[in-house]
């Protein structure tokens, strides 16, 4: 149901906003009118080493697909991020990291960050580190996943960085596909007092896939904790960076080099590497940041992402360090000693603009109002929302009781693929409705479609598709361009498909409904039906397994999953916790099923398709919605598997 409610823009908050309502729709207008006119402009907020002359070069023409922004420019990643803003504000924090123990807390500068990045820098160069190199990060969220992460983009190399809580299964397929002959890790990360580990991990994945290239693993002390050395492989940072010399000429990138490489998951296969590049996802990325945070200088600005995720990439990392902001870098969990945590770091550091995730702010709700006793978080001016669509209650729990009812929320629709936030209101010129991501942002073209590509007008309900590039955008998959035209631009000729359904009101405001394709967001990570099933059939015992997401209370969405065994095997309680063990072991945690249903059959088409809308229906508990059932090669397996659901 749509809520009606709105929560105008305040007079106060228009005050003190960069962009109000007026120069929102001036500026937008002026984006699609003239693309290479307002890009040209916004271009130049970052600094280029050669200036481009050419801006825009798109075309979503299925037969000629070609995206290319800014392409006669080079630049730096790492001299945006950092020596461009050593005069002005080289003393400025940086970075604030905030350990997992709340004693544990310490500011970083400009100047101190670009010295660090500068020798690591240094460090990649000696150990044979090139321009265009793949380098694997396997860290936790600590300052020197930071530094590495710029001393790649200083030499020109490309940072895939792989999740710490995937498993050695998940981070060896990583390496192996993106060809990486280097792994940066950590002896062991720190997650609410727990011990994460994450050089442990590394030996086992590059043990186990006998596929890659690795010749060197580079080890951070993070806990000190014993772990197991390979002579002539394994290398210390301390020791490393112990006689680098902080010098460290930046390399020439052009616009369209690549940035990073970052693992999504898709509706099918393997995860794929989603390849940025240089110039357009800087540009773009500094842009959002400043605008839908509506970031003044001097703010102190806390993303709780990691930097395994998309949002930490351009919201921790590259968005706010171009704009010169102090960005705070949290190790740790919302709960953790306990659930005023969030508050605390908030007071501590007189945090003014805090992102978030529903699935966060959900959990924070189910504690209830007192997990913010003892706090003000008077600081906060702006906040913000990522990874799945906020449910109105949540929106407004968030607003009343961790904003004081004073602060705007932003609730940010985007995707790993589109580098940065492509719908969201901007503080000062977006009237907000709880649960709606509102409108697109300067560039972007949303529109609805139905099944069969047909242009939806005026108030409807569709496929979430954009009309024309922005340059955020990613470019290609890693190693793989076909499979990223197939996948993005090949269900609606000339345009980008999202994946997602959303819904725009009479207003024109857009509501992402959630993904229509068979990828799942557990609590804000995206995961492939695709994954869950191949992980659960490798298990011995699995004849055939089908995955789907339910309505979940805290995690937005649960993984529920239909099993099948192989004749013979016994179906029972402990059968179930070890096959959730084994996808923990395959994937990783956050792959765990919710819920196992054991299955006689599976709902299938004559041609052997599985019925997933069938399997969502009844994982659902929406029994009477099931739609046709008359296609399917056996339809008595659905009763069979209603019984079996409601006998449980
Ligand atoms: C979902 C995360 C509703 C959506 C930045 C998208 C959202 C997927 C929102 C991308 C939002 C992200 N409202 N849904 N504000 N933000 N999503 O690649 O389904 O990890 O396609 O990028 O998350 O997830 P990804």
């Amino acid at each position: 149901m749509t809520d009606k409610q709105v929560y105008p823009v305040t007079p106060e908050v228009a005050k003190h906003a960069l962009i109000n309502k007026d120069q929102y729709q001036a500026m937008y207008k002026q984006s699609i009118e003239n693309p290479d006119q307002f890009w040209a402009e916004h271009g130049k907020r970052v600094d280029w080493i050669k200036p481009f002359t050419k801006v825009k070069n798109t075309t979503y023409d299925y037969n000629a697909l070609s995206i290319k922004w800014f392409e006669d420019g080079e630049l730096n990643a790492s001299v945006n991020c950092l020596d461009r803003h050593l005069e002005s504000r080289g003393d400025q924090t940086a970075i604030i990291f905030e350990g997992d123990d709340p004693s544990d807390s310490r500011n970083v500068s400009y100047r101190e960050l670009h010295d660090q990045v500068c020798k690591f820098a240094n460090v990649l160069k000696s150990q044979g580190v090139k321009k265009g190199d793949v380098v694997t990060i396997y860290m936790p969220m600590i300052v020197e996943t930071a530094v590495v992460m710029l001393a790649c983009t200083r030499v020109g190399a490309i940072h895939s960085v792989v999740f710490g809580g995937f498993s050695p299964e998940a981070l060896g397929s990583r390496v192996v596909n993106g060809k990486s002959n280097i792994v940066i890790t950590a002896d062991e990360g720190l997650r609410a007092g727990r011990k994460i580990p994450l050089k442990k991990n590394v030996d086992a994945a590059l043990k186990n896939d006998d596929r890659h290239t690795v010749k060197t693993v580079i080890v951070v002390t993070r806990t000190g904790g014993d772990v197991a050395w390979t002579e002539g492989r394994d290398q210390r940072y301390e020791d490393l960076m112990t006689n680098a010399s902080a010098d460290c000429k930046p390399e020439p990138m052009n616009a369209e080099d690549p940035l990073f490489m970052l693992y999504t998951s898709g509706s099918t296969g393997e995860p794929k590497g989603v390849l940025h590049t240089t110039g357009g996802y800087l540009v773009y990325a500094s842009m959002t940041h400043q605008y839908i945070f509506d970031y003044h200088d001097g703010d102190v600005y806390w993303c709780t992402a990691d930097f395994g995720w998309v949002t930490g990439h351009s919201y921790i990392l590259y968005g706010p360090l171009v704009n010169g902001a102090t960005t705070l870098l949290f190790e740790g969990v919302p709960n953790y000693p306990d659930s005023s945590r969030m508050g605390q770091v908030v007071d501590k550091h007189q945090v003014n603009i805090l992102y978030t995730a529903p699935t966060a702010i959900r959990a924070l709700m189910a504690q209830g109002e007192s997990c913010m006793d003892g706090t003000n978080r008077s600081s906060l001016r702006i906040l913000g929302s990522v990874g799945e669509p906020i449910n109105p209650e949540a929106w407004k729990w968030y607003h009343r009781v961790i904003g004081n009812g004073e602060c705007p929320i932003v609730d940010t629709w985007w995707q790993t693929e589109t580098g940065g936030i492509l719908i969201s209101p901007l503080p000062g010129a977006t009237d907000l409705k709880p649960g709606s991501a509102t409108v697109p942002f300067f560039g972007v073209q949303p529109a609805l479609v139905d099944a069969e590509g047909t242009l939806l007008e005026g108030e409807a309900e569709g496929n979430l598709v954009i009309m024309d590039s922005w340059p955020g955008q990613m470019r290609t998959i890693y190693g793989d361009h076909e499979r990223f035209i197939q996948t993005y631009f090949s269900a609606y000729k000339g345009m980008y498909f999202t994946g997602d359904g959303a819904r725009r009101d009479a207003d024109g405001d857009y509501w992402i409904t959630g993904r229509v394709d068979d990828v799942l967001n557990v609590s804000g990570h995206r995961l492939g039906t695709a994954e869950v099933e191949s992980a659960m059939v490798s298990h011995p015992k699995v004849a055939e397994a089908a995955v789907v997401g339910y309505p979940h209370d805290i995690k937005g969405q649960g993984i529920y999953v239909y099993v099948t065994l192989m004749q013979g095997e016994e179906p029972t309680d402990e059968l179930k916790k070890e096959l959730v063990q084994w996808v923990r072991k395959e994937i990783g945690p956050i792959a765990s099923p919710d819920v196992i249903q054991w299955a006689t059959g599976l709902p299938k088409t004559r041609s052997g398709k599985i019925m997933r809308r069938i399997l969502r229906k009844i994982a659902a508990n929406e029994y009477d919605q099931l739609g046709d059932t008359s296609t399917l090669a056996d339809p008595s397996v659905v009763d069979d598997l209603i019984n079996s659901r409601q006998s449980k």
